[in-house]
């Protein structure tokens, strides 16, 4: 939740003719990387990540299968940045190439569970596309392969990104001002 806001003022961070473009640009460098793969896992983080994955997916040629994670993070009474499983993928990935999609790397502690999870299950290969990255936020180290966009440590909401689950059907990445 963010302190403060109690009537919102939407602001436009990121334009959906920008978000677009550069969605383009990424499924072109995904295409590129896994032009001899016979297929790509694409595994996206629900719910955040639907609408960046459909609009990324539908722009790759490449064959893909699709699955989904769904993680909890807790506060109160667990260790900083533990990260729990809610939904589990459904596909075994062992000897396959994993391609993990999420809307923005924050901490990075979501991310860092996930990825090692992946490799521990035996992935041929585990790389990470997400939408936008808040480098100032992080605490564990997570290389993203594909990155759309760096932003500044603000809370956006907006095309898959809520504040008390509104906000996801936005078309653009917004942000709330008090
Ligand atoms: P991390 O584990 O701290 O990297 O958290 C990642 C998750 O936190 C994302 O998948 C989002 O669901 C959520 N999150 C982080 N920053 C924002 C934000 O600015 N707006 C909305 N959700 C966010």
């Amino acid at each position: 939740m963010v302190e403060g806001i109690e009537k919102p003022n939407l602001k436009t961070l990121i334009s959906e003719e920008r978000l677009q473009t550069r969605i383009a640009e990424l499924a072109r460098e995904i295409d590129r990387d896994y032009a001899d793969a016979e297929r790509l896992i694409c595994i996206g983080v629900l719910k955040g990540s639907v609408f960046f994955l459909v609009d990324l997916l539908k722009k790759v040629q490449t064959p893909v299968a699709v699955d989904f994670f769904q993680t909890s993070s807790y506060g109160a009474g667990t260790e900083p940045g533990e990260v729990r499983i809610r939904k589990d993928i459904d596909m075994s990935i062992r000897g396959q190439h994993v391609l993990l999609i999420e809307d923005i790397v924050d901490t990075g502690y979501t991310l860092r569970t996930i990825l090692d999870l992946l490799r521990f299950r035996g992935a041929r290969s585990v790389k990470l596309c997400a939408l936008l990255d808040k480098e100032a936020r992080r605490e564990v180290e997570v290389p993203i392969d594909y990155s759309g966009f760096s932003i500044e440590d603000r809370f956006v909401v907006g095309y898959g990104l809520d504040y008390d689950q509104l906000y996801r059907n936005l078309p653009f990445i917004g942000y709330l001002e008090p």
